[in-house]
């Protein structure tokens, strides 16, 4: 009686967003840039305490689904998002059930997963800096066989309603950055589907090292230093990331200088830098991202995210989106507050 009366009353309901990158994909895992901004869809968890367990109930779509698994223990052949619960409550070292309802779109790479595992930490009571929570939000993900960067989780945890965020993740900051006036963000979705865990992200991440074994860290290197590399892949992996954080940098200024005609240019020229020098389009998405800067109002567009596949992301001019005809799903979003803990009952003092 007591404890079913404790479940009422202890409870804590957190929520976290999805992300959209605007420029510099593939730099988080080697201390580089990036300016991504949170979505205002959201995953909204509801934890109340459970004994030695982890029950999930999720609602999707008018649909639910319940599943169950103990707090420790082999989860490897458990669906991901029982693996990362259960990797979250043992860190966390709180049974607990948890109710997940989420409008984020799934497997488009805009970070459903990431919400979720940011959403299950803070509604599970995790606390710390927001690298702290994304740190463990990243080993949830890894032991769930995806090897992710922290792009994902502190875009979810530090996202600010009508900005972007310039992340660092050298040297660990954040700070807003406006997007100049009068201009829309456009997300195409292009329908290809591929998950990150299964993709080549892991090989991408190994060309890198490869290099940074020989020229030093990435984020610090310059392109006089890519002649070192006698390896010619590494080469221009290495390449992709040198540049793609200059153009992080660039297109943090051009957004302060409301210049949104250089910050498309940027977008465009990362495009190319991931398509060619990191391979990691498609030639769907490619030819999505040439389509869309033909059309009037475009300043740019480019993929984003992991890659091969997912969405693209357009920096228009307001109201350009209204004439685009491209048989794609599409939405235009502002940049949405951050993750929150939204009510907290089960703090010390009602223990
Ligand atoms: C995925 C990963 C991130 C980041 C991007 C590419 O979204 O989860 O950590 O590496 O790809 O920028």
């Amino acid at each position: 009686m007591q404890a079913s009366l404790d479940a009422e009353v202890h409870r804590r309901t957190a929520s976290a967003p999805g992300r959209v990158n605007l420029i510099g994909d593939h730099t988080d895992y080697t201390g580089g840039l990036a300016l991504p901004a949170a979505l205002p869809w959201r995953t909204t968890v509801v934890a109340t305490p459970l004994e030695a367990r982890v029950a999930v109930t999720t609602s999707l779509e008018g649909k639910q689904y319940f599943d169950e698994v103990a707090l420790s223990g082999d989860a490897s052949s458990l669906p991901a998002h029982l693996q990362l619960a259960q990797f979250l409550a043992h860190s966390s070292a709180a049974g607990a059930s948890l109710s997940v309802t989420s409008t984020v779109p799934v497997g488009a790479g805009l970070s459903s997963s990431a919400a979720y595992c940011v959403a299950v930490a803070l509604a599970l009571g995790i606390s710390g800096s927001p690298w702290e929570i994304a740190r463990i939000c990243q080993a949830a993900e890894a032991a769930a066989g995806a090897n992710v960067g922290l792009l994902d989780q502190i875009a979810a945890l530090c996202g600010s309603a009508n900005n972007a965020v310039l992340i660092d993740f050298t040297a660990e900051t954040t700070e807003n950055v406006t997007l100049p006036a009068g201009t829309e963000l456009i997300i195409v979705d292009s329908g290809e589907r591929r998950s990150l865990a299964n993709s080549a992200y892991g090989e991408r991440r190994a060309a890198c090292e490869q290099a940074e074994e020989v020229i030093g860290p990435l984020s610090r290197a310059s392109v006089t230093d890519l002649t070192a590399l006698k390896d010619l892949v590494v080469q221009q992996r290495a390449r992709h990331v040198i540049s793609e954080n200059l153009r992080v940098r660039q297109a943090a200024i051009a957004a302060k200088a409301e210049d949104a005609q250089s910050f498309g240019l940027l977008m465009n020229d990362s495009h190319e830098s991931l398509s060619s020098d990191f391979s990691v389009s498609t030639p769907g998405i490619d030819a999505l991202c040439h389509r869309l800067r033909s059309e009037a109002g475009i300043y740019g567009a480019r993929m984003t995210g992991g890659g091969f596949g997912g969405c693209i992301i357009a920096l228009a001019e307001h109201g350009a989106a209204a004439r685009l005809d491209l048989n794609c799903t599409m939405w235009v979003v502002a940049p949405s507050a951050g993750a929150s803990i939204d009510s907290d009952d089960m703090g010390p003092t009602s223990r």
